[in-house]
């Protein structure tokens, strides 16, 4: 479990965290959306101790980041797995040397130790036998698997995903987020993603954070957003009409008003869709 409490961070006189509190939950994908510019790298940065907060506390199990020794840090350090926006793959080394680089630096295991861990975690995301291809050999999606197994290896607590989506058509997309949530749930790992995916904040989205301007403006589950009245937040997850009108049915069937095999001319004919009610987190 990591805990935020009242985080704030500025560059200059621009104040990009005003003030964020959310707490992220052991084998759970938690998530942070927000608009671009929001802060959500920002606030995944001072997470793991790239960027140092002005004020405010970050806790792993209770401990708290922003005033632990830099052996401490560098402890904790050893325990987070890091999926950067873009992968950031290393393309001077193959596979194999790219996901071995963290038991490089952090371990004395000998090869064949290192090659044994290697392999296991290339074929728990489905890459087996790609140990000698290079970055350039790879698929979009080959790449990102290739960065989940890199920050895996190390059997982290803590795992951090910049946008693992981007540059993905939806079914690989969907691919990538069930093998984070699964990777998640077996190793019990705290997993932090942001994401601008909706289909990812609906398929995964099981403790979200939405940032607006700086601070935590919401927050629940995927679920809970199917029934929110929060109008900014509806306007950024369900930004065209035809996605507003899914999420009122699916609002709908979720309560039972209507029957997942309807007959949408039946409904529409006894205008029976109207907004949902009762969202505790809402304004
Ligand atoms: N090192 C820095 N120095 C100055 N300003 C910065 C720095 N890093 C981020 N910012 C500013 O902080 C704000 C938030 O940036 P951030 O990258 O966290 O947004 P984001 O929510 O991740 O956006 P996106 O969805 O586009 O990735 C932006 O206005 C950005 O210009
Ligand atoms: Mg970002």
């Amino acid at each position: 479990m990591i805990e935020v409490k009242d985080v704030r961070k500025s560059f200059r006189d621009k104040a990009v965290l005003k003030g964020v509190n959310f707490v992220f939950e052991t084998s759970k994908t938690n998530m942070i959306i927000g608009a671009s510019g929001s802060g959500k790298t920002v606030l995944q940065k001072c997470m793991v101790g790239l960027i140092e907060v002005d004020q405010g506390e970050i806790l792993f199990e209770g401990r708290n980041l922003t005033t632990m020794t830099p052996e401490a840090r560098k402890e904790l350090r050893q325990q987070v797995g890091m999926l950067f926006q873009g992968v950031a793959l290393f393309d001077s080394m193959n596979v194999e040397r790219n996901v071995m680089f963290p038991l490089d630096m952090f371990t004395d295991w000998d090869i064949k130790k290192k090659l044994e861990r290697v392999n296991t975690v290339l074929e728990r995301v489905g890459l087996t036998g790609t140990n000698k291809k290079f970055s350039n050999e790879l698929s979009g999606g080959m790449r990102k698997r290739v960065g989940i197994a890199r920050a895996v290896v190390l059997k982290p607590k803590y795992l951090f995903c910049d946008e693992p989506n981007s540059g993905l058509d939806p079914r690989t997309s969907m691919l990538i987020d069930k093998l984070i949530h699964e990777i998640t749930i077996e190793n019990q790992i705290t997993t932090v993603i942001n994401t601008h995916d909706m289909n990812s904040v609906m398929e995964i989205g099981e403790n979200i954070l939405y940032l607006e301007d700086g601070i935590s403006e919401w927050k629940g589950s995927n679920k809970d957003l199917v029934f929110s009245k929060h109008q900014r937040l509806n306007d950024f997850i369900f930004a065209s009409e035809f996605l507003k009108d899914a999420k009122d049915m699916r609002a709908l069937e979720t309560r039972g008003i209507i029957d997942d095999n309807r007959d949408m001319n039946e409904i529409l004919k006894e205008g029976k869709i109207e907004p949902g009610k009762d969202e505790k987190n809402d304004k």
